[in-house]
């Protein structure tokens, strides 16, 4: 089978793509270095968004997922305001838009419809348009003014997670660039916060027996499962409870921590599985609060934190990283429960029941 060639000694696409997220980082960070090794892309893409007053993310799915961590980069970065929406819904019930809008097409494929009816939109408008993509040439790059390939290498697996990684690396380097067009103080040094977060992602991926085990113990048989965060971690665990509900079939839901107790708390009973992300020194004691409080009503919680968040013992600790590139880390967990998740209960990890990779009718 020609197709088995692609995945080497991997019985899965989706594990070997998990795994390429470290060289895929570095492989971003040399792409969109000069010869000078400085950071670099198209100022007219720079000049583009500094004109606008406001930029608009629209995606789908798990590249709508990272659309909010974009926000975040973007907003912390550039301080031009940004919002984030569904293809879905924009497109047949667009809000007001300001007088200067700048658009961020969020695509690994390039190919979805219900983004692309959007586009066809923005350019009847006459708006400036911006597609980030896996794929060069794809129907998204052509039909926008601007392109930023990814350079995650083919996805394979229906289920995203190296494109995740690689949008939100693409945006902080847009957000890095645009601030310093704008004369803003740098937020970080991009190129090497991106090198540390790769050889964070490594260290990760080198425990990957810790999360089949906890997939083994408490979701092989589960009936529903809930990953709860707060700020850049609620963005995360939007993703999180994704991939876990698109590959293994657990009804698993994300939630925003601090909302549990005005309703879903009501949903926990003895032994259902709640991990709490635990990445931002903001919000840490709240979100260990709530931890014990599901606790207390019977769940199995699992903390997932970050080094140096002075976390309970029985914590996975994550390595450090800079705090507006957390999730780039803290997704590598959740992506190897989901995996493990599917693979122990037999599923066919590759080709969730229902999915398509890349879905163009709207
Ligand atoms: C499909 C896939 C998802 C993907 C979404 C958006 O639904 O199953 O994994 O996130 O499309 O795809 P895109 O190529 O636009 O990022």
């Amino acid at each position: 089978d020609a197709n088995d060639l692609g995945k080497g000694t991997y019985p899965y696409y989706m594990a070997k793509e998990i795994d390429e997220q470290p060289a895929v980082m570095r492989k971003i960070i040399q792409n969109y270095q000069n010869e000078q090794g400085e950071l670099e892309m198209d100022p007219e893409i720079l000049d583009s968004i500094l004109a606008s007053d406001r930029i608009y993310i629209v995606a789908c799915g798990t590249s709508y997922n990272a659309g909010w961590v974009g926000k975040q980069l973007l907003e912390k970065t550039t301080n031009i305001p940004t919002e984030v929406h569904l293809s879905s819904e924009f497109g047949y019930n667009m809000p007001l838009l300001t007088e200067k809008p700048f658009f961020i097409f969020l695509s690994q494929s390039g190919e979805t419809a219900d983004s692309r009816q959007v586009l066809v939109q923005v350019n009847e408008m006459g708006y400036p348009s911006l597609t980030l993509t896996n794929v060069p040439g794809s129907t998204l790059s052509r039909e926008a003014q601007f392109t930023l390939l990814l350079y995650a290498g083919p996805e394979i697996a229906v289920a995203s997670t190296k494109a995740y990684t690689a949008q939100i690396a693409v945006m902080s380097i847009l957000a890095e660039l645009t601030a310093k067009a704008k004369g803003l103080p740098v937020e970080m040094d991009v190129a090497h916060e991106l090198a540390i977060v790769a050889s964070a992602i490594e260290s990760v991926i080198d425990d990957k027996e810790i999360f089949e085990q906890l997939s083994l113990t408490h979701l092989s048989t589960s009936r529903n499962a809930f990953y709860i965060g707060r700020g850049i971690d609620y963005y995360l665990v939007m993703e999180a409870s994704l991939k876990l509900k698109e590959v293994s079939y657990v009804q698993t839901e994300g939630f925003a921590a601090g909302e549990l107790k005005h309703g879903t708390i009501a949903l926990i009973e003895d032994n259902t599985p709640v991990i709490s992300i635990i990445t931002d020194k903001k919000t840490a004691g709240h979100t260990r609060g709530n931890a014990h409080e599901v606790i207390s009503r019977g769940a199995h919680s699992m903390i997932i934190s970050m080094d140096g968040l002075n976390q309970p013992e029985d914590a996975y600790v994550l390595p450090k990283v800079h705090e507006l590139l957390t999730p780039l880390v803290s997704v590598i967990p959740t992506q190897l429960i989901a995996y493990y998740t599917s693979l122990h209960r037999g599923n066919d990890v590759d080709k969730p029941r229902n999915l398509a990779k890349s879905v163009t009718v709207e």
